[in-house]
């Protein structure tokens, strides 16, 4: 069977490596860096790169820029890694041509979201990225699931091996999906109804508990008829959703969508009210789960045995409305019993410089990644790394 051998396994040595990371970090609105864990968990494989002699061309994305765009610039990137890694020179490139021309130990190609075929998946572009290096690694989970052309153009043309970080998740997500302790339960939250449509009819078939939040809650409620108020809702989407609860006959899994929310005039609000979800007003939007929700989810979490968790229930960035989401995450840590996993930018954001990390099982770096292979099994930057 074919499988990826990953950098620990093959000696890689006085080679120049291309070395896909994934290290679109979350930025607050002034565009500096919120959470850099993304850069953080890269290190082992730039490190153990690094001992052995390699030169390094560093390839990743940041944001989802429409050509060159300053602000989405991996100059931020550059700087924090500097401070982790102070004794390598690093230095930033902005053109392939440049790349050539640079001798430093670590050279970061400027965000190849700034390339036109990066997205658009070219063989010349893959050709030419190829060209720059002997062999190429893969440690960009985060980004596994898409077909751009750094993720699965430079297997095609040069050896191409796994990064630690890759492996790990590629581990730690086997155990969960392969050989899951019961009772499971999976909180997912985010915005819209059509992109995890596939994900929640996977995990109806592995969970047992199904907790629903965030804007995909609202979604969901309006589909049974609720008024929302102001909310967040995909409306187009809401025939989908009640399909989706409609075929939920059994008991298994249990669904959990919000019984009661926390309410404001806006994001920003500072005067939050409790309402039952029969009662929400005209004028106001959902931005919380309510403590009725959060005590019959602390519940669920307490007695499960496996958690998967993905996405924040709330508008955690402003105190008012990140109870919810806050009581998650101290319910999982203080399970000692659950093997728990976290995933996805905005989660990472949420749940960043909180004590008790170390009491989650695995926090990854992928968002729509880690959800995507649970619901399929494989991404395509694996498939292009296996030989
Ligand atoms: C992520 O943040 O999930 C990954 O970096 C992928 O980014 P993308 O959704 O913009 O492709």
């Amino acid at each position: 069977m074919k499988q990826i051998t990953y950098i620990d396994e093959v000696e890689i040595k006085n080679k120049i490596v291309l070395l896909r990371v994934d290290f679109n970090v979350s930025l607050n609105q002034n565009y500096t860096i919120a959470d850099d864990a993304r850069i953080q968990q890269s290190l082992p494989t730039i490190k153990h790169l690094l001992k052995n002699n390699n030169q390094l061309i560093i390839l990743s994305h940041l944001g989802r820029p429409k050509g060159v765009d300053e602000k989405f610039s991996l100059k931020i990137v550059v700087k924090r890694l500097k401070q982790y890694l102070p004794s390598y020179p690093i230095v930033l490139a902005k053109t392939l041509e440049e790349v050539k021309t640079k001798k430093e130990p670590i050279i970061v190609l400027e965000n190849i979201r700034f390339f036109p075929k990066e997205k658009d998946y070219s063989t010349i572009f893959a050709k030419k990225l190829s060209s720059l290096a002997d062999v190429y690694v893969n440690d960009a989970f985060g980004v596994c699931h898409r077909s751009d052309t750094s993720i699965i153009g430079p297997p095609k043309f040069i050896p191409g091996y796994g990064g630690l970080l890759l492996k790990k998740e590629l581990h730690m997500l086997d155990c969960i999906v392969k050989k899951p302790k019961k009772p499971i339960a999976a909180i997912i939250g985010g915005v819209k109804v059509s992109t995890k449509i596939g994900l929640l009819e996977r995990l109806a078939k592995l969970v047992d508990y199904l907790i629903i939040g965030g804007g995909l809650a609202n979604t969901f409620l309006s589909a049974q008829g609720y008024k929302i108020g102001k909310s967040y809702c995909d409306y187009e989407t809401t025939q989908v959703a009640n399909h989706f609860l409609a075929k939920q006959t059994s008991k298994k899994p249990y669904i959990l969508l919000p019984k009661d929310v926390v309410v404001g005039e806006n994001k920003e609000s500072k005067q939050p009210e409790i309402v039952k979800i029969e009662d929400i007003p005209f004028n106001k939007s959902i931005f919380d789960i309510g403590p009725e929700t959060t005590a019959e989810i602390g519940h669920i979490l307490a007695q499960a045995k496996t958690i998967i968790w993905n996405g924040p229930v709330g508008y955690f960035e402003n105190p008012s409305f990140r109870r919810g989401t806050d009581f998650i995450y101290y319910s999982i840590a203080h399970n000692n019993e659950a093997i728990s996993i976290l995933g996805g930018g905005d989660t990472l954001a949420a749940i960043s410089k909180k004590e008790y990390l170390n009491k989650i099982t695995h926090i990854s770096t992928g968002g729509g990644a880690m959800l995507e292979l649970i619901e399929k099994g494989t991404l395509p930057g694996i498939e292009a790394l296996k030989r």
